[in-house]
């Protein structure tokens, strides 16, 4: 059993869309005995909250239904995950600062690392943007998640 854990800022578009579309792709894989997924944020004022209404609708038309409850990201992930994936620079900053040890900071890595059909190096923040912003980073985490899959299979 590996242990993914997704992180954003709000944990309310990027990560929780991450960790729906990682469940599916797990599930269509056969392999969604083997993963253990979660999402969380390095800020914690929507906590309790479901995603915003409009990553949902972009992601259910992809046929991704997100149903997480925001939380935010504590110490104690470092115990509990294997992969701690954020999406942006300022995500991977906070959560290395918390990192109680090497073993735990090693643990932090890049989404847009597992990416092979887009040469980027941050998943954008889509709260400020329009419904295409959405469409963007779905874009995004479809390439990345199918690659992180791949490597799970192995
Ligand atoms: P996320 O998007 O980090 O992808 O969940 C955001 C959600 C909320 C805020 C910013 C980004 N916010 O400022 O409240």
């Amino acid at each position: 059993m590996k242990k993914y854990l997704f992180v954003c800022l709000g944990n309310i578009c990027r990560s929780p869309a991450a960790h729906g579309i990682m469940e599916k792709m797990a599930r269509e894989k056969g392999i969604a005995e083997c993963v253990d997924v979660d999402s969380a944020g390095t800020y914690g004022g929507h906590s309790g909250e479901l995603p915003d209404t409009r990553m949902r609708e972009a992601a259910s038309k992809r046929g991704y239904d997100l149903t997480h409850r925001a939380r935010q990201f504590t110490r104690a992930d470092f115990e509990r995950f294997d992969h701690i994936i954020v999406m942006d620079d300022s995500n991977y900053e906070r959560v290395c600062r918390l990192a109680p040890d090497m073993q735990s900071l090693s643990k932090v890595e890049r989404m847009t690392d597992y990416c092979t059909r887009f040469d980027i190096d941050h998943v954008p923040d889509p709260y400020y943007q329009g419904q295409s912003g959405f469409e963007y980073v779905l874009d995004i985490l479809e390439d990345a998640v199918s690659n992180l899959i791949e490597r799970t299979a192995e």
